[in-house]
């Protein structure tokens, strides 16, 4: 898989480029196509950074991820 660095992935914030990404556990995945993460931001949460340790304020599982396709690494 490709590999990408934390300022990369900062960019697919949803402001400063059109693809929204988000990493779980050290994989990114584009969301761009989710209307939950319309301009980068999923209720209190931020795109275009790791997102790990904030799911467990999430009403969901991690399950969530199985619809979007890995794009890459976090590295
Ligand atoms: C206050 C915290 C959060 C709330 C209230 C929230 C709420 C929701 C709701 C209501 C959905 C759609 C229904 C569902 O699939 O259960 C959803 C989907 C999703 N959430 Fe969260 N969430 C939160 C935090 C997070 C965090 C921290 C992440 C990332 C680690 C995340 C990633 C996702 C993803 C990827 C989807 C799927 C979007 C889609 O299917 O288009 N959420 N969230």
């Amino acid at each position: 898989m490709k590999q990408f660095t934390k300022q990369q992935l900062a960019l697919r914030n949803g402001q400063d480029k059109p693809e929204i990404w988000v990493a779980f556990q050290g994989v990114i995945y584009d969301v761009s196509e989710s209307r939950l993460w319309k301009n980068g931001k999923h209720y209190e949460h931020w795109a275009g950074q790791d997102l790990t340790e904030e799911l467990i304020d999430a009403p969901h599982t991690e399950k969530v991820f199985l619809k979007f396709k890995p794009i890459g690494l976090l590295v």
